[in-house]
């Protein structure tokens, strides 16, 4: 089932709303092997993603035209493109981080934390992003964009628990490191 409110602007747009060095950086994007992701979208964090990690990136969409795009533009990286429904299958893969960027406004957040929980290697790392709860040009309505508060509450039913402080991801983000507990 294709998460709520998950249809993506043009890709330039898209791509201006984010410091992605930044992001990467603070979220220590490097100390991990292998990586799995929500939604490829049109790659924007996939390739960087790829060129940052010595392992593999497994990436996961609906929309056939974004999985052709990542592909596209990861070509000679080692990314794998793959359609599937993560929300009613999981992510099918073992690894060392999973990625929720932009996606924990679905209809069913613990239960795709529980996912994300069931797919981390031991020591393995569940990385947010995340809208800021406020006036932002992009994101989902207010009414179904969750604090960082709330995703922590969520991913405690998870068997997740932070590990750090929420990350400042300016200019619209915010981040969150999750940890089995
Ligand atoms: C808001 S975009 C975020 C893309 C990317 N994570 C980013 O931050 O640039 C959400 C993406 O998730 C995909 N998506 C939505 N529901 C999905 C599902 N159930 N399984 C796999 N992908 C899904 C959408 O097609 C879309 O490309």
């Amino acid at each position: 089932m294709k998460v709520r409110d998950s249809g993506m602007p043009d890709e330039p747009y898209w791509e201006s709303l984010f410091d992605i060095p930044l992001i990467l950086k603070r979220l220590a994007i490097g100390r991990f092997h292998d990586v799995a992701e929500l939604g490829c979208g049109y790659g924007t964090f996939t390739v960087p993603i790829a060129k940052a990690i010595r392992g593999t990136v497994y990436t996961f969409d609906l929309e056939p035209e974004m999985l052709a795009r990542t592909r596209a533009r990861a070509a000679g990286l080692r990314v794998i493109c793959q359609q599937r429904d993560v929300v009613e299958c999981g992510f099918g893969v073992q690894v060392d981080v999973v990625l929720l960027f932009n996606i924990l406004h679905c209809e069913q957040p613990v239960s795709l934390l529980d996912h994300a929980t069931a797919a981390l290697r031991p020591g393995g790392e569940v990385l947010v992003i995340h809208w800021r709860h406020g006036t932002t040009p992009r994101g989902p309505n207010l009414a179904i964009r969750p604090r960082p508060e709330q995703i922590a509450e969520w991913a405690t039913l998870a068997g997740l628990e932070p590990a750090g402080e929420v990350l400042d991801l300016p200019p619209w983000h915010y981040g969150l490191r999750l940890r089995r507990k």
